[in-house]
């Protein structure tokens, strides 16, 4: 499907040529409701997107583009249990991991339900064993430390919820994630840890990555310099996987070993035992609330018309931003310290899903996908970057993301918190005029000579687009809504542009790569002659003065 030939698309380029010469400044004035036109709250989630470059006619043309690319009924066929993901010969149903009641899904004939309430029982049995302290290690000690292993979807999402809703978290357990195969990730922590005290959760779909899987080697190899006897690892591994006869190879007993499905991705993998580490640390019920949640906007997905429905609209607003307006990165921004790994779980979850070229029908895309996510916590980016966000003259679109009360309050921080989010915001959007600039510098006694020196340094030229997420608090259930919310805006915005969001066959190439290489890196001069002359120099460097 050429989606730039529609009539929708070509509409839309009548809008762009509109809105292009308005400024933000302009639609607030012309719209004295414009946050209440533009904005949706849900269970306690606001979503203000009254800053976006956008009207009323854009908008319902970007739904009509929405209604056109069929997102009803793709998502209906998500929710079905079709096997969406056709590259891969697999259905997308992370969605039944979070469906709480007790009634078949996706359908009666085809019911996941039984073996996901399995899993949970063994999930909900581990995680009351150790946080009782029933679960004893090979000496007899309580549990204290929770090393999660992983990489990926098997590590991010667990990370950024656990880090998330630390305030809530075990008082005696402490909980570590090990993803990089530097060795100086896994080497200061086992230094400081207690085998004895020590329980490894070995996260990984297809148990064969090979970062997760020199890890946790190197983890077993570590227990056992002070237990002495296999059957420790009863006592100190547990896997996570869809693939346990690999993890019982490995010597994790079947009892230890919860699994996980080829219907769910790896990006979408937290709300299924890969969330083991955040249950630990908050608890069963505090799982089920994040599970409550991400159900809550699953259900509003699926219900909601599509102009009141918060995936459809983020996706719609990154869609505009991106295919119209120009942008080609877009910054997430969360202010609360506690969210500072929320940019890199949507890297991940966006561009993975959606960094593609090329549509479900084989053909290239006739327009740009996702574009480049990156970000950082909101202050600190602040006396960071953001110079270039005001100043720098691209278009860069940003989510603000924050929650109203503090998960840790102490008198004095949360309101300037707060109004260091919203001024960044309003001030990208607006901006100052060269006569806002002037009359400033006047009122600062500056002389006319003085203020034309200055007044071109003191312009901000605004009109940058943005979207704040405001929430309640940082509960387990509105994080659950929240990340659901950005993997549906994933999949609405795959559909539209028309790609399969749920492969990723661009990260095989260098993992294959990587295996080639490494005899050479060992040594080995067989290939040599084989190898590109750039990577036979750093090789050879690499022989000089590399350790292995
Ligand atoms: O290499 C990419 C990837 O396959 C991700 O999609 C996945 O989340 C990650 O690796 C980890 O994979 P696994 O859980 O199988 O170890």
């Amino acid at each position: 499907m050429n989606l730039t030939n529609t009539p929708e698309w070509q509409a839309l380029l009548g809008h762009k040529a509109r809105l292009q010469t308005q400024h933000l400044r302009d639609l607030f004035a012309d719209d004295v409701q414009r946050f209440q036109h533009f904005s949706l709250e849900l269970d306690g989630l606001l979503v203000d997107y009254s800053k976006q470059r956008i009207d009323t006619a854009a908008l319902n043309d970007l739904i009509q583009l929405a209604r056109h690319s069929e997102v009803e009924s793709w998502r209906d066929r998500m929710f079905a249990g079709e096997k969406i993901n056709f590259s891969e010969n697999r259905a997308v149903l992370h969605t039944a991991l979070r469906h709480t009641d007790f009634t078949p899904f996706p359908s009666v004939e085809h019911d996941v339900m039984p073996e996901v309430h399995a899993v949970r029982k063994q999930m909900r049995d581990i995680v009351e064993r150790v946080r009782s302290g029933l679960w004893r290690g090979f000496k007899g000690d309580a549990i204290q430390n929770i090393v999660n292993i992983g990489i990926g979807g098997s590590d991010l999402g667990p990370k950024l919820a656990t880090r998330a809703l630390s305030a809530l978290q075990h008082p005696g357990l402490n909980f570590y994630y090990v993803s990089n195969l530097d060795s100086a990730h896994l080497a200061p922590l086992l230094e400081k840890l207690d085998p004895h005290t020590t329980l490894f959760i070995v996260a990984s779909k297809t148990f064969t990555t090979q970062e997760t899987s020199i890890n946790a080697h190197t983890a077993r190899t570590w227990l056992m310099a002070a237990a002495m006897e296999e059957w420790a690892i009863a006592k100190h591994f547990i896997a996570v996987t869809s693939n346990p006869s690999k993890a019982q190879e490995f010597g994790i007993p079947e009892a230890n070993i919860l699994q996980i499905w080829d219907w769910v991705g790896g990006r979408y993998s937290l709300w299924s035992a890969v969330g083991l580490s955040v249950a630990l640390a908050i608890g069963m019920r505090g799982f089920e609330r994040l599970l409550e949640g991400a159900e809550t906007m699953d259900t509003h997905f699926r219900n909601a018309p599509l102009d009141k429905n918060l995936p459809v609209l983020l996706a719609l607003m990154s869609i505009w931003n991106t295919n119209f307006l120009g942008a080609e990165t877009t910054a997430v921004l969360p202010y609360n310290e506690s969210m500072r790994h929320l940019p890199g779980f949507l890297q991940q979850l966006e561009m993975e899903s959606n960094g593609k070229t090329v549509g479900r029908d084989g053909a290239p895309l006739s327009c740009r996908a996702n574009p480049i996510v990156w970000g950082e916590i909101g202050v600190n980016g602040q006396h960071a970057f953001f110079q270039l966000l005001h100043q720098g003259g691209w278009l860069i679109p940003c989510d603000f993301v924050v929650a109203a009360s503090s998960d840790y309050p102490l008198p004095g921080h949360q309101a300037p918190l707060l109004a260091n989010c919203l001024a960044q915001s309003s001030a990208l959007a607006f901006g100052k005029t060269e006569q806002q600039a002037r009359i400033e510098l006047a009122a600062a006694g500056l002389q006319e000579a003085e203020i034309a020196k200055l007044l071109p340094h003191k312009v901000f030229a605004g009109n940058q687009p943005s979207t704040t997420i405001l929430m309640t608090s940082l509960d387990p259930f509105q994080l659950g809504m929240l990340l659901a919310l950005y993997e549906h805006k994933v999949f609405v915005q795959g559909v539209v542009w028309g790609l399969n969001s749920f492969d990723q066959w661009g990260v095989e190439l260098g993992k294959q790569l990587a295996n080639s290489l490494l005899p050479a890196l060992n040594g080995d001069q067989a290939y040599d002659a084989q190898l590109d002359d750039s990577t036979r120099g750093l090789i050879s460097y690499f022989r000089r003065y590399g350790n292995n």
